[in-house]
């Protein structure tokens, strides 16, 4: 049965490298979807690679794609789509920027201890830059500021994706954006 609601919302994770990100979003559609809503997932990782293969990671690159980013979920939001942003995010100042442009937002920081995320290493970027052949990955050797104040915080280490997506899915009742 699709349900749709009045105003849609966005769900933005923020995390690391390897914290969890895609894999929750994933898990996060699946579950909203089977319940009726309309969803879309908005991943950094994939969205770079189909607009702008080679922009890379300078602080002025994160940003303008991150501001992509926030554009493309707020149109959703406003839609009735519950947009599904996975995008590191490293700047404080984006997501606030995020926040307030956005409306019907929850932060979620999706958080792996260190340890946790160089075991995983999907991609073998942290065997990478541990042997200094790339500079600047973020949980690494380039910046993640943590959020002060995220509406949710999921430990990847220690919660299943199924777990996470509970956590979030009451959060958002909490938050009125979901019935
Ligand atoms: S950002 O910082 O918000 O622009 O990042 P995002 O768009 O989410 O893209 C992150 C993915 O790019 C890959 N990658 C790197 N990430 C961080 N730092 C460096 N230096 C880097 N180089 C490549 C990496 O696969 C990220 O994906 P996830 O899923 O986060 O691991
Ligand atoms: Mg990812």
């Amino acid at each position: 049965m699709r349900r749709d609601l009045e105003r849609g919302f966005t769900i933005w994770l923020t995390g690391p490298s390897g914290a969890g990100k895609t894999t929750l979003a994933r898990s996060l559609a699946e579950r909203l979807a089977d319940m009726g809503y309309r969803v879309e997932i908005l991943d950094g990782d994939e969205i770079r690679r189909s607009l702008y293969p080679e922009l890379g990671f300078s602080k002025e690159a994160r940003e303008m794609h991150n501001r992509v980013v926030i554009h493309m979920a707020k149109l959703l939001s406003r839609n009735g789509v519950i947009a599904i942003v996975s995008l590191i995010s490293p700047y404080r100042t984006v997501r606030e920027l995020a926040r307030r442009e956005i409306g019907r937002f929850m932060e979620v920081y999706v958080y792996a201890p260190l340890e946790v995320r160089i075991k995983r290493d999907p991609k073998g970027l942290y065997a990478k830059a541990m042997k200094g052949e790339i500079k600047g990955l973020t949980g690494y050797d380039g910046v993640y500021e943590e959020p002060d104040n995220p509406e949710i915080k999921v430990d990847s280490s220690k919660m299943s994706p199924e777990e996470e997506v509970d956590a979030i899915i009451e959060k958002a009742r909490e938050l009125g954006y979901l019935p």
